[in-house]
This record gives C-alpha cells, structure tokens and sequence, in this order.
C-alpha cells in the first residue's frame, strides 16, 4: 500500500487466507506502525503492498543514500539470473524459497516455470502482508506446482516438514535464501543455513544474497540506519563461509557483488528529463529509472550461486 492505497488485502482474492476468521487473524498481525522489511523491500522495488511507515522510512534512507533503489533492484535481478541459471545449467527442478517477499514481477516460481514448467517450488515467509498477498505467488501452470508456507527461518526444521507436501526431498532442490540472512545474527543463522543444506540431498544448490560492510559502508551504513531495520551485515569472508563451512561448491565467479554475478544484457537506463518527474518523490522516480547505469560503488550486496557435490 502506498499513502493512499487501503490496508493489505486479506480478502480470499488477495491470497491464501480464504476465511474470515482466518482474515481476521492475519490482519490482527499485522504491524502498521513501524517499517517490516518485506514492505520495506516491496517499496524501493516500486511495488504498492507497503504502509506509509514503510514508505517514509525508504524516503529518509534514500536522502542518506539517493542511489540506494540500485542495491534492491540489482539484488532482485540477481535472483533472476540465479534461478534462470539453476534451471537452465544446473538442470533444478525444485526450489525452497525462504525469505520470499511480497509478490514481483517475475516471481521465482515465474521464472524458473518459464524454463522448466514443471518446476516447483515452496515460498517461504513469516510476514503476515505476505501471507496476506501470497496467492499471487500460487499460479504455477498445469505442470508445476507453487505452495506457501508461513513460517519462520529460525524453525528450519518446521520449513523442511511443511517443504514436504509439495516438493521431493529425495531429489534436488535450489534453497533461496536471497536477503534474508542478514536479519538473523550468529550463531543462529550458521546453524540454521546448515540444518537446511543439510537435509538437501546431492546435486541440491543454494541461491543466496547478502548485505556487506566491505565494499560502500560510507554511504550504506546511514541509509540502512534510517530504514529502522536491524540488520547483520557480514563480510565477503563469512558470506563464504555460509557455502564452504557446509560442504558446498560456488559457482564461478564465487560470492561476488550481486551486480558482477554474471550480469546479462537486459539492462537498460532511463533518462528522466526534470520536467518528466515533477510533482513525483524519490520513490516515484526511482521506480521509473532503469538499473543499467549501476556502478561498483551503488551495490553493498553480495551474491552467490552453489552446488553441493
Ligand atoms: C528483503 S526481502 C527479500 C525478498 C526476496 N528474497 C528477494 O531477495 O527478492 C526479505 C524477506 O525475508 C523475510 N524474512 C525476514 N526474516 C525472516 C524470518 N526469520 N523468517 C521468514 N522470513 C523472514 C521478510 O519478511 C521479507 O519478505
């Protein structure tokens, strides 16, 4: 929801909660009041299931860092070109999307279907506006197949069993764990990552995103301070570690700044001439420009792709 936009929907059209107790109790969770990282999210990629908390806080962090919309969109073009690569390359035809977000255009379950449309996948979050929205997520063509769970990361093991109804876990399957690590601190989230990739069989992957203090903290640190959030940024070295400490192999060029992981030819700039953004605040116009004028010193986000032998 953007300022003048109602509340999330939790009618039966807008997602899984299809009755009116069950509504109820998901809208009795959510919190309007302070700014949540998947509305948080939902707003810098120019979505509209956000408050205006959300909405405010992105507009201050975007003062500390005006280019700051690159590092969202850039991290969600990395999940792309992931997905695309673990069904194309990797041959994936199961995915565990955990940290999924509010629904975006294409979402995983799109993506990878557009390759293989048999692929499926299970969507993962604990935020009730996703829940609340998460039927747009559950449109898998007659071949595949897309579920929601609305769980929480720090219960893996609640995750692998509700994973259960919908994907084989005897066969590979890619865990997506796309920006979603650096809200859990350690030692929770090394344990959680390796209870996950341990319950995965050979020939299974992961897909993951990070936040990092290495590479622009000059600028990333007040912007991510002004969003409200609190945030566990980690290093290239322990970013690594999520991979190597479990046994898995990165895909080349390893765990490298989302922008630099084999970046594709589908990116474009857009000039805006002044007159075309009147009226319109740093979100409005963020929304409009294209991501193809990035730069090494717009991105603080490492990703990475891996593959346990
Ligand atoms: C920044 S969004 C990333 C969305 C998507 N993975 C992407 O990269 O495009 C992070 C998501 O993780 C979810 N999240 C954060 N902590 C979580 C937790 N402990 N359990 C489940 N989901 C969580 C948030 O609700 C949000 O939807």
């Amino acid at each position: 929801m953007s300022d003048s936009a109602p509340p999330p929907s939790t009618s039966p059209d807008a997602g899984p909660p299809a009755d009116a107790d069950t509504a109820a109790r998901v809208r009795d969770r959510i919190d309007a009041t302070r700014p949540h990282p998947a509305r948080v999210y939902d707003a810098l990629l120019g979505g509209r299931n956000h408050y205006p908390v959300d909405r405010a806080a992105v507009l201050t962090s975007l003062e500390h860092n005006p280019r700051g919309y690159l590092d969202v969109r850039h991290n969600r073009d990395f999940v792309r070109r992931a997905v695309l690569h673990l069904t194309r390359e990797a041959g994936l035809r199961q995915f565990l999307d955990v940290g999924t977000g509010l629904p975006t255009a294409p979402n995983v379950h799109q993506i990878a279907q557009s390759v293989a449309p048999d692929t499926r996948v299970v969507y993962v979050d604990h935020d009730p506006v996703v829940l609340a929205h998460a039927r747009a997520l559950l449109t898998a063509g007659p071949e595949g197949r897309t579920a929601y769970l609305d769980a929480d990361l720090r219960d893996p093991h609640a995750i692998l069993f509700g994973a259960r109804a919908t994907l084989d876990m005897e066969r590979p399957v890619a865990l997506g764990l796309a920006a979603i690590l650096h809200f859990l601190e350690s030692p929770a989230a090394d344990e959680i990552v390796a209870t996950l990739l341990d319950a995965l069989p050979s020939g299974s992957a992961v897909f993951l995103t990070h936040l990092t203090p290495d590479l622009n903290p000059r600028t990333l640190l007040p912007a991510l301070r002004a969003t409200g959030l609190d945030f566990t940024l980690r290093t290239h070295a322990e970013v690594l570690r999520f991979l190597t400490d479990n046994g898995l192999e990165p895909v080349a060029p390893g765990v490298v700044p989302v922008h630099r992981w084999h970046p594709d030819d589908t990116w474009h700039s857009t000039d805006l001439e002044p007159e075309d953004t009147a009226g319109q605040d740093a979100l409005e116009v963020a929304a409009r420009r294209g991501i193809g004028d990035v730069r090494d010193e717009d991105i603080n986000i490492y990703g990475a792709v891996a593959l346990k032998p």
